[in-house]
């Protein structure tokens, strides 16, 4: 059983697939692996760590020839997998809405491709969840990012000159980012405010210190889906979410939006008209603007500013903290292995619900019901 980890080639990705630590466990369940020249470069991983965890560092092809499962964080071109054994696994955040195109081209190459965000929301999966554990990090590196670009303090600070008062933050969208972002924001001083469409986040809300801004008067929403994911809204929700959310953003100095429906456009929660509102200096980060963004006027890549508010679009956020965020996918991927570690077999057997749930592609052919229906 060999696993092979590839180097990530999408533009500005700096994550590893595996780590040192994740390598000597592969290992110590009796696979062999062999790891990309220069895939942990920028984790800040060098080869020499990898080698001394035991691992053989070499060339894409070499790395790809004989794999029985291979390992990435984003998918990789089906042209750069050229060489993989018929039936050998790809286990990587694939992206399959958005790359529909590439499914195609992962069965035809013969691979049989494991989609790790479509991880089933049970509890036995909680480790294996890579929507979870980058999430989290893109929740507290938005605040971040959003200190950076705001030409204040966030704290109140008392001092000899006179006071300074404390920032206003909003989070839009309170699932693992929006708490991160919410925790985050009051461990550097903000007054935190929050809102989601699923009525079980109130509680969560205030238990971490923030004020919880819910639309009440709207009957028969409860705005939860299966899975704990977030339904699309009624237009007489969508009405009254808008009314409230312009009254309360006009005196918000950030707002972080996190808002998804998996499988759909992110929701837009700020129109252009809203943001004139804002004073100006005051920051939004948009965390689903690669899912078409919560905010209008919201660039992929850039920050852009309207109406003196600055719009942060940041690509890929989680990879902006490349060295943990690794440590954390790389964990996920080793927990969903191990976890089905066949003994007898030497190599993982899925079970039925786990593996239907993630598994995309097989004998040459798209299985997954989510991309047949
Ligand atoms: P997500 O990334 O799909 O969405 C982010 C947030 O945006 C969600 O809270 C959603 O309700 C909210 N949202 C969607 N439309 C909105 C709108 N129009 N206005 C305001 N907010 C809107 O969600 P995420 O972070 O993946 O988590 C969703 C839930 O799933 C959480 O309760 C989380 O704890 C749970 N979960 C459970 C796991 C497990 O049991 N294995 C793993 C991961 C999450």
């Amino acid at each position: 059983m060999k696993i092979g980890v590839l180097k990530e080639t999408a533009a500005g990705e700096g994550r590893v697939s595996a780590t040192p630590e994740t390598i000597k466990k592969f290992i110590a369940l009796g696979a062999a692996v062999a790891v990309e020249k220069g895939a942990g470069a920028g984790a800040s991983i060098d080869d020499d760590a990898f080698a001394a965890a035991g691992a053989t560092v070499g060339a894409r092809a070499d790395v790809i020839a004989d794999a029985d499962i291979l390992l990435g964080v984003q998918g990789p071109t089906p042209a750069s997998l050229k060489g993989a054994k018929a039936g050998a696994w790809l286990c990587a955040g694939l992206n399959p809405f958005g790359e529909r195109g590439r499914v195609d081209d992962y069965a035809k190459a013969g691979v049989e491709a494991l989609a790790m965000e479509f991880m089933p929301r049970i509890t036995r999966a909680q480790s294996m969840d890579i929507l979870s554990s980058q999430s989290n990090l893109a929740g507290y590196k938005a605040v971040l990012d959003a200190a950076a670009e705001y030409g204040r303090a966030f704290p109140m600070m008392m001092t000899a000159a006179g006071t300074i008062s404390a920032a206003r933050l909003f989070v839009m969208g309170v699932g693992v980012a929006g708490l991160q972002a919410i925790a985050t924001g009051r461990r550097l001083g903000a007054q935190v405010s929050a809102t989601d469409v699923r009525s079980a986040t109130k509680e969560q809300i205030e238990s971490l210190g923030a004020k919880a801004i819910f639309v009440e008067d709207v009957k028969g929403i409860e705005g939860e889906g299966s899975g704990g994911y977030a339904t699309e809204m009624s237009d007489e929700y969508k009405a009254a979410q808008a009314a409230l959310v312009s009254s309360h953003i006009a005196k918000q100095d950030i707002v972080i939006t996190t808002a998804l429906i998996p499988g759909r456009p992110a929701p837009r929660l700020i129109s252009d008209a809203q943001i004139a509102t804002m004073r100006p200096g005051s920051v939004i980060v948009d965390l689903a603007v690669e899912a078409g963004g919560n905010v209008e006027g919201a660039v992929a890549g850039e920050v852009v500013e309207r109406h003196g508010v600055k719009i942060v679009g940041h690509r890929n956020v989680p990879g902006r903290l490349a060295a943990d965020a690794s440590a954390l996918f790389a964990r996920n991927l080793y927990n969903f292995l191990s976890a089905f570690w066949d003994k007898d077999q030497g190599r993982p057997v899925l079970d039925e619900e786990i593996g239907n749930a993630v598994r995309i592609t097989q004998g040459g052919k798209v299985v997954n019901e989510r991309l047949l229906g």
